[in-house]
């Protein structure tokens, strides 16, 4: 398996993970929404602000399909793309790989950061609603589903190198 896919909700960990997991293989790590700040020269919030959710989601598709062409490579998604890309797209990938975290989880997760989706009054709430919504997709895409309650880094991707 050479190339690797992380799929998640916002703060199931798949940067941290992946950057784990691909220095456990000798694998290059790419984190799509940092190879889009680095191409648009913007943070993700700022492209949000600037250019729109349907520009973002645009840039994110073409990178996850532009990085599928690297010969080894674990990437990390953002938690959009099950919504952004088809599946024959997540497919170009030899693995896909659900992160799961639960909805308190994320809560905590991603307390004080600035990820626009979450820049809402009712934090709790947008969570369980997009959680309702992309749950399912990102269940039907996934190849491997990995809990992370309760989990370090190091086990998250010891059970991951354990199912591979
Ligand atoms: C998003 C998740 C973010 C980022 C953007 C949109 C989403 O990535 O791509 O803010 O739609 O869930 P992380 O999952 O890395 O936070």
């Amino acid at each position: 398996m050479t190339k690797i896919l992380l799929i998640g909700f916002m703060g199931s960990g798949k940067s941290t993970v992946g950057k784990e997991l691909g220095k456990m293989l000798k694998v290059d790590f790419y984190d799509i929404d940092a190879e889009i700040e680095k191409q648009e020269k913007m943070s993700v919030a700022e492209i949000f602000a600037i250019e729109g959710e349907e520009y973002f989601r645009q840039r994110e598709r073409d990178v996850l399909v532009s990085l599928s062409t690297k010969e080894r490579a674990v990437v990390a998604s953002g938690g959009g793309v099950v919504i952004s890309a088809r599946t024959d797209e997540l497919k170009l990938y030899d693995v896909v790989i659900f992160l799961h975290a639960t909805a308190d989880d994320i809560l905590k997760r991603t307390s004080g950061s600035d990820r626009p989706l979450l820049n809402v009054p009712n934090k709790e709430d947008e969570i369980d609603r997009l959680l309702e919504q992309r749950q399912h997709l990102y269940e039907s895409a996934a190849d491997i589903i990995i809990q992370t309650t309760s989990k370090s880094v190091k086990e998250v991707c010891k059970e991951i190198l354990e199912f591979m």
